[in-house]
């Protein structure tokens, strides 16, 4: 889909629709749009009927003859009033991405970047919307024999805000459309099932990114190569599956500044996640397979990263493997070395997400990142905590962990800080090995975190927990993109 941003008497071109916003006490909020009498009237009297109240996510689609405007009218409820609460304005956006999905309309105006929204600035409006209403178009079809059929909507044109220079709308508009091309990304490699995309397939992937983008370089270790770096933890999980486990590794040069230290993402990437030995309890199963999500989420991040051309380096790494029960695989009990050289103690099989992590973390250590974020699906005990609504975020760096509340916050991609003080650290304490790898039954995310933290020491590190964030589950089943936008605001932010 096209984006553009429209201005002065471009507003005035005819569109198939034209969304505008409508608030419940004082109706319509489109003052730069050059509408006739008659339509300003025909909006009005909507108002005031109550056919339109303005209610956050209200729309209602109307038709309109001899117009040189538009063929249609979606009126969308912003709520309240003008400056609209953040999470209100997108409440409101999302319902017009859905509306506007089904009209016929090739072609729409919408005017919805200029309703002012508390605490942000035009810039924010306008890569919201173009996020919002780009990934509103993600379609998964890829396993049906039916394709969905194309959307009719081809070129958006967003109403200009005010106050803005065109340059720095211009970027925003950009971010919002690589935020929202490395979301459906991320939701297709998550929402693909788990005999397709295996580790050599996220590899693949990868790889073919590589050859998309002149800024990325891209590599894929295999097993014997893990195997001459020591990563006797990571290739433990993939012992009983059939698949070979992957160490996938995407670098982007943004700089061309000597000795610039990178930004460093790490992405737990479990395509199918059976527990092992530790078997899981069958219902349910099945959403196993987006145990791959921080590895998604990560393989997004770069997408947008490389088509903005952020300027700074970035490196992925991304620890794949497939969790499987067989003759070959680990057992409850059995002893690994790391590629650290700490000697880890397997209680229980289905904690493996931390076995591929501690690796890949230890690999990063060459990178000398700056800092070092991983992602992964790590516990159920996260979802237990904070549902769908915030991903989990531990940290040994507090401004680290500082800054990503705050842009968690103005992204509306939250997240919120769990503690990680030392009395934990004891709980993974083995009579006989360096570490265990689970903690017992209580504070699941906390102990996950600090077995990830004994190999973590050398860089700044937050840890993202998102099992509760990466998926929807029931009726809604589908990967969601998350953390994406939280991740490309925080390096579009960074500096070289
Ligand atoms: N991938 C799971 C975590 C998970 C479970 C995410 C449910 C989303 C929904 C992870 O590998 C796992 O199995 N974790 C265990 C750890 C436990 C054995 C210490 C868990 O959370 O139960
Ligand atoms: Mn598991
Ligand atoms: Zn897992």
């Amino acid at each position: 889909m096209k984006f553009q941003l429209l201005a002065d008497k471009n507003l005035g071109k005819k569109h198939d629709c034209l969304v505008l916003g409508v608030c419940q006490k004082t109706g319509l909020l489109a003052e730069d749009i050059p509408l006739d009498d008659k339509l300003a009237a025909l909006i009005k009297s909507l108002h005031k009927a109550g056919d339109i109240k303005g209610n956050a996510g209200e729309t209602l689609l109307v038709p309109v003859a001899d117009s040189s405007l538009t063929d249609r009218l979606l009126l969308v409820g912003v709520g309240e009033s003008a400056p609209a609460e953040a999470k209100i304005w997108r409440k409101a956006v999302r319902a017009a991405a859905q509306a506007l999905n089904k009209t016929p309309a090739k072609s729409a105006l919408v005017a919805l970047a200029q309703v002012p929204v508390k605490e942000r600035d035009g810039e924010w409006t306008v890569t919201q919307l173009t996020m919002e209403l780009g990934n509103a178009q993600y379609r998964y079809d890829q396993t049906k024999s039916k394709k969905a059929p194309p959307l009719s909507l081809k070129s958006v044109g967003i109403a200009a805000p005010t106050g803005s220079t065109k340059k720095s709308l211009d970027q925003a508009l950009q971010a919002g459309q690589a935020i929202s091309a490395g979301m459906s990304v991320t939701r297709e490699l998550g929402n693909l099932p788990g005999n397709i995309c295996t580790p050599s397939y996220l590899a693949q992937r990868a790889t073919e990114m590589g050859l998309k983008y002149k800024s990325l370089k891209v590599k894929a270790l295999t097993e014997k190569q893990m195997e001459r770096l020591g990563m006797g933890s990571l290739l433990s999980v993939g012992h009983g599956s059939d698949q070979e486990s992957r160490l996938i590794v995407i670098e982007h040069k943004g700089t061309t500044k000597a000795n610039s230290r990178p930004y460093c993402l790490v992405g737990k990437g479990i395509t199918f996640d059976t527990g092992g030995i530790s078997l899981k309890p069958g219902l349910g199963m099945d959403e196993m397979k987006f145990d791959m999500c921080g590895a998604a989420s990560v393989i997004g991040t770069m997408t947008a990263v490389a088509e903005l051309n952020l300027p700074i380096n970035v490196v992925a790494v991304i620890a794949a493997a497939e969790n499987m029960p067989s003759g070959r695989a680990t057992k409850p009990g059995d002893i690994v070395t790391s590629m650290s050289g700490k000697t880890i103690e397997i209680l229980n099989t289905d904690a493996e997400g931390r076995l591929v992590l501690c690796d890949a973390l230890t690999y990063a250590e060459r990178f000398k990142p700056k800092t070092v974020i991983d992602v992964a699906t790590l516990t159920g005990a996260a979802v237990a905590t904070f549902g769908d609504v915030n991903t989990a975020m531990l940290s040994n760096h507090d401004p680290l962990a500082d800054e990503l509340f705050k842009i968690g916050q103005t992204t509306l991609d939250t997240v919120w800080r769990l503690p990680m003080s030392d009395e934990y650290q004891a709980l993974l304490d083995s009579n006989f090995a360096d570490i265990a790898n689970i903690g017992g039954p209580k504070a699941g995310t906390i102990t996950a975190a600090c077995f990830l933290s004994r190999f973590t020491e050398k860089f700044q590190w937050a840890h993202l927990d998102i099992a509760g964030t990466a998926w929807f589950g029931g009726a809604l089943k589908g990967a969601t993109g998350r953390p994406v936008p939280l991740l490309v605001e925080y390096l579009r932010q960074q500096k070289a």
